[in-house]
This record gives C-alpha cells, sequence and structure tokens, in this order.
C-alpha cells in the first residue's frame, strides 16, 4: 500500500495534469467546431479555399483558410492535435485506479447496492470501460452505419442501460464516474483508432498525389460528430463527484441522463445556431430537461423523530459515525486528511456544516461512504430532528 501522504500528492499531481491536458484537448475541439461554424464560405467557383474567417486575439490578427480538399503540397510542418486526447485518457485511467480501485471501499462499493469485494468491483470496472469501446465500435461498423441517426439512437440507449446497470452493481458515485470514464474512453478510442487514422491517410494520399479514399474520411467525420456531442455529458459525469443530490438520489441513473441529454441539446444549439433562427428552442429545451432532473432529484420528504435534538446528542451520533475520516488527523486506514478538506470533531464543526451533513446522511445516504461505519436510520433521523431545531433556531 502507498503512504498515505504519498498517495495524497501523487493525487494531487496526477488530476492537475488531467485537467490541464483536457482543457487542452476539449478546448481545442471546441475552437475547430467554432472554426467549421463561422466560416465565410462564399467564394469564386472553384476557389481551392472553402472557407476563410479573420479573428483578433492575443495583440494580433488572424486569418485562417480551410481547404475544399488539401493543398497542392504537404507543408513542411503540419500540426497534428492528438496527444491531448491521449494523455487525458492515460492520466483519468490512472485516477481511476489511484482514486477509485485504491479505496474501493470507500469510493467503489456500496453494500446496500452490492456487495461486491474490492477485486469484483476493478473487474467490473475494467470490464465495462473496455467491453463498452468494443459494442460501441461494433455499432459503428455495422450496417447502422448507413443509418447515423438510427445509430445514435442504439448508441443512446447502451448508455442509458449502462447507467441503469451501474447504478445497480456500484455506489452512487463510481456508477456516475464510470458512466463518464466509459464515454470519455469511447471519444479517445475514435481519435485514436478511427479519426487520426483517417487524417493520416488524408496525408498519405496528399503526398503520393492520388485522392483520398472518401470511406475513410467519412468514417472520421461521424467519430468527430460523435465526440463533439459527448463532451458535455462527459464533463457533467466529472465534476458530478461534487453534487451527492445527483448520484446520491434513487433514481441516480435517470437524472444522470437527463443531465447528459440535457448537455447534448446545449451543444446542439451551439452547432446550428448561425444556420438556424430557431435553434434557441433546444437550450429552451435543455433548460426544462435540467429542470426535470432537479425535480426528481428532489429528496423525498425525511421523517424525523419529534423530540428535540441538541448538538451535544447529534456531535455523539458524528463522533462515532464520521469522526473516524473527519478528523484532523483521521484514524481510518488510507486517509492522511479529512476527506474533501471536512473536519466533524467539535459541536462548532458541525453547526457550521448543518447544511452538508444533512445533505449528505439524511437527503442522501452518500455518508458514511457504503455506510462503513454502520450508522442506523434511528440515528440519521436524530440527525434530522437536530438539523430541523437548529435551522428553526437560526
Ligand atoms: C470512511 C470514511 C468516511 C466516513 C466514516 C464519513 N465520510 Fe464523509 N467523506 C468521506 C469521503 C472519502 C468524502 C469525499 C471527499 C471527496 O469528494 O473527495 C467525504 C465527503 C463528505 C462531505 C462532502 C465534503 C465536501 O467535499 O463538500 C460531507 C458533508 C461528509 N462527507 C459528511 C459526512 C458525515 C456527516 C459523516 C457521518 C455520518 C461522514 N461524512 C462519514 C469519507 C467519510
Amino acid at each position: 500500500m502507498l503512504d498515505s501522504h504519498v498517495h495524497e500528492w501523487l493525487n494531487l499531481l496526477i488530476r492537475w495534469i488531467h485537467f490541464i491536458v483536457g482543457i487542452a484537448w476539449i478546448g481545442a475541439s471546441f475552437y475547430f467546431n467554432w472554426l467549421e461554424n463561422n466560416l465565410d464560405r462564399k467564394r469564386p467557383p472553384r476557389d481551392p479555399i472553402a472557407g476563410d474567417l479573420w479573428a483578433v486575439h492575443g495583440g494580433g490578427f488572424y486569418h485562417l483558410n480551410k481547404f475544399a480538399t488539401g493543398p497542392e503540397q504537404l507543408p513542411e510542418e503540419l500540426h497534428w492535435f492528438k496527444w491531448e486526447a491521449y494523455t487525458t485518457w492515460l492520466t483519468g485511467m490512472m485516477l481511476l485506479i489511484l482514486v477509485y480501485y485504491f479505496n474501493a471501499r470507500i469510493y467503489m462499493i456500496d453494500p446496500s447496492v452490492r456487495d461486491l469485494s474490492a477485486v469484483e468491483a476493478m473487474l467490473i470496472s475494467l470490464g465495462t470501460i473496455a467491453g463498452s469501446w468494443f459494442v460501441y465500435d461494433g455499432i459503428c461498423r455495422s450496417a447502422l452505419s448507413r443509418r447515423p441517426r438510427i445509430l445514435v439512437g442504439v448508441v443512446f440507449l447502451y448508455l442509458v442501460l449502462l447507467a441503469y446497470v451501474l447504478s445497480a452493481v456500484f455506489s452512487g458515485r463510481a456508477a456516475y464516474i464510470h458512466v463518464g470514464a466509459v464515454i470519455g474512453t469511447l471519444m479517445v478510442g475514435n481519435v485514436f483508432f478511427v479519426i487520426i487514422p483517417a487524417q493520416k491517410e488524408m496525408v498519405r494520399a496528399l503526398v503520393e498525389n492520388r485522392s483520398p479514399d472518401p470511406s475513410i474520411g467519412a468514417k472520421g467525420l461521424l467519430r468527430s460528430l460523435h465526440n463533439n456531442y459527448l463532451t458535455l455529458p462527459v464533463l457533467f459525469a466529472m465534476i458530478s463527484v461534487h453534487f451527492p443530490s445527483t448520484y446520491g438520489s434513487s433514481a441516480n441513473w435517470l437524472i444522470l441522463i437527463l443531465i447528459s441529454v440535457a448537455g447534448v441539446m446545449a451543444r446542439h444549439y451551439f452547432n446550428i445556431r448561425k444556420a438556424i433562427r430557431s435553434a434557441w428552442w433546444f437550450l429552451v429545451a435543455a433548460f426544462c430537461i435540467l429542470l426535470g432532473a432537479m425535480w426528481l432529484a428532489y429528496p423525498k420528504s425525511v421523517g424525523h423523530q419529534q423530540q428535540a435534538v441538541s448538538s451535544i446528542e447529534a456531535m455523539a451520533i458524528i463522533a462515532s459515525r464520521c469522526s473516524g475520516c473527519h478528523a484532523g488527523n483521521p484514524s481510518f486506514a488510507g486517509l492522511s486528511s479529512p476527506p474533501g478538506g471536512l473536519i466533524l470533531e467539535t459541536v462548532e464543526h458541525i453547526e457550521s456544516h448543518a447544511d452538508s451533513i444533512y445533505q449528505n446522511s439524511v437527503l442522501t445516504h452518500t455518508m458514511p461512504p457504503g455506510n462503513l461505519t454502520g450508522i442506523t436510520d434511528a440515528e440519521r433521523q436524530a440527525l434530522a430532528a437536530w438539523y430541523q431545531s437548529h435551522r428553526d433556531s437560526q
């Protein structure tokens, strides 16, 4: 086992890199989409330039041309965009191992969902990520590739099924991060196995002075389009760990799907708004779907015992069920610092964090993770009563 302090710093370093290369990848991808949507395509016939645009940024003017097929000659230096995607995936997998596999009991397993062993959880994780690529790639290579809309529908159904099954196997938090990891893997797989090979074929054709195989280009284009629509859902899945009201809800899989659909619609709006005036309807629809998700995630009213519960009594529950981890110096094995920076050791601590305690251990049952410390329903209700009286006294 890694020293827990070293573990924490590895986490810090890899997460930082993951974040930076992820921004570089998605940023470049957004930028090229934006270029495509904003090119001035009014050109004289037979102009080799398909479109151009002017931009000003960082103290200079830029003039970009897009070629209809390719330049006459291969330029001396041609820039590729691929390492951003590959390193995002590699660092993402490292984080999955470091955060989730190393602490499977805290982060992946919820015995009230399914009582897995750590090894089973890891095997399911790896199997799902690798297997999903083969399923998706198989769907894209099948006869459905000639019916791109139906193909998208089938891929969507697969992702719905995946969210549903994972939420019945893993803790809510791990289910969400795995849906994100799967979507991210499909996107990077598309870059590695399809899009970059298509671009290489274009370059080879140029060098050999022949026209490139159009079918390869078409495949690359389809996968690029998929990636474009998958970016917003994957980004939500990555930040979802901060929102227990989503993954901690009993309808967590459906909430994830709704938020993802809203993300796809928002993306669609940005893709078509130049061409279609009524595009803003997609934004309205996305907003309504988000409202629906918010309503679904609304916590069911929780019963609480009638008797008032004092902060001292609440502190006694929290001391036995939470403070092993949420302490300046946690006693729980594998933790070198309080998770989320949250310390719950005194009455003042719990009073100032009353809202998040209520959110995480009463409204949702995300804390204690996997109920590792065996909090009882009566204790949760006592915390609810404490929260009520604490809030009323404010
Ligand atoms: C086994 C260790 C463990 C126990 C026991 C535990 N927690 Fe946590 N807690 C965690 C971890 C891990 C996180 C997630 C931190 C992160 O996001 O990386 C967390 C996060 C939280 C957060 C969110 C902090 C933030 O980032 O905003 C709250 C609130 C919380 N716990 C409350 C509780 C309460 C209340 C209890 C007792 C009922 C409890 N925890 C018991 C490990 C524990």
